[in-house]
């Protein structure tokens, strides 16, 4: 098949052509993110492959089909910038990536539980300066703490055993419980996890009931001081909220690889720009706010199983045989 992959980083590039070596799918790369303005590129291609930050919007989505696409296999598991009705009644099939590597993210959501503790980035700058005092870098045992999961599916899962293996007890919410979850992780209501949570991290999908899900009144019912991190998706997260959680001490760390409005910032060097996203300047002036540019995927084992799993699905696309990841429209959410 003929596919326009967009926002087709060089390592996008590089995993995804070592996939198609046996394949010999035509596959396109555009460095662009999808949007209305550059879905045109995609004119005469069998399907798109698109990423998290690309726009699959009703408008785009309409462009495609008018421009022949039948196809839209994201390279990711979440497929909340899909406007999955309209791919329905346009006849376009969606596909995704299921589960890459839960373990990174997993992984990933520690490494900043841990460097926040320790404050590790402000020590590295520290050192590398001569101020070798420990003002400011006081940080606390995580052995005894409780954390908190939102969203005990495959990633959610790994990142509670993991902390469980730190020593921390792990209380969880989620409306459908993990029946593979350890004896330990302990299942609370929402309210609860909020007020004994020590560590708070979150681990669900972007939805209509999850969106600004930790906003004011949330932040209100947790405990002084709180960590709170999110690997999962930025909406999830009330920025102001969080910002004036942070100006009163109510949350004392904050760990974030998701922002609401990254799709104007992340994945591209800015550096010799102006960012104009005031609220996200703000949060980087905080000493206990660490942001990573939507990077917890990013391992190769990662990259290797998105490349393998997104042509597979185009394989099977094709060929009507095969297993396809398709994303099935539910008409309650
Ligand atoms: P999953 O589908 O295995 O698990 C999601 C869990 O969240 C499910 O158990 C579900 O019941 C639960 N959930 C749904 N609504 C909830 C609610 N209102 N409250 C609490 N729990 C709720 O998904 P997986 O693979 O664990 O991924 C989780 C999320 O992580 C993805 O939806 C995606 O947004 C994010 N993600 C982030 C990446 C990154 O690089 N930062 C990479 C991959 C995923």
């Amino acid at each position: 098949m003929r596919i326009a992959v967009f926002s087709a980083k060089p390592y996008d590039q590089t995993f995804l052509a070592r996939s198609n070596a046996a394949r010999h799918h035509e596959l396109s790369f555009f460095d662009a993110r999808l949007t209305a303005d550059t879905a045109p590129l995609a004119k005469g291609f069998d399907g798109v492959c698109a990423f998290v930050n690309d726009c699959l919007d009703a408008a785009v989505l309409q462009q495609l089909h008018d421009n022949g696409t039948t196809l839209v296999a994201l390279r990711s598991a979440g497929f909340n910038h899909v406007d999955l009705a309209t791919a329905e009644r346009l006849g376009i099939t969606v596909a995704r990536v299921p589960a890459y590597s839960p373990h990174a993210v997993a992984e990933h959501a520690v490494a900043l539980v841990l460097s926040l503790n320790r404050m590790t980035y402000r020590a590295y700058n520290r050192v590398r300066e001569g101020n070798f005092a420990l003002d400011g870098l006081l940080g606390f045992d995580l052995h005894g703490k409780t954390v908190g999961v939102i969203g005990t599916g495959q990633i959610g899962l790994i990142f509670a055993n993991i902390m469980h293996g730190f020593g921390c007890r792990v209380v969880a919410s989620d409306p459908f419980p993990n029946p593979n979850a350890e004896p330990f992780v302990e299942y609370v209501p929402l309210e609860s996890l909020y007020a004994q949570a020590d560590i708070i991290s979150l681990h669900c999908p972007l939805t209509p009931d999850t969106d600004h899900l930790i906003n004011a009144d949330a932040i209100a019912q947790m405990k002084q001081g709180v960590m709170l991190i999110n690997t999962g998706r930025g909406r999830v997260v009330d920025t102001p909220a969080v910002i004036a959680g942070l100006k009163s001490g109510k949350i004392g760390r904050l760990g974030l690889d998701v922002y609401e409005e990254e799709e104007q910032l992340f994945f591209e060097d800015l550096s010799h720009g102006v960012i104009d996203d005031d609220q996200f300047m703000r949060l980087t002036t905080f000493h206990n706010v660490l942001i990573t540019g939507h990077q917890a995927f990013f391992t190769a084992e990662a990259l290797t199983n998105i490349a393998e799993t997104t042509l597979a699905n185009i394989d099977a696309f094709e060929s009507g045989s095969g297993t396809l990841h398709r994303v099935v429209y539910d008409k309650r959410t």
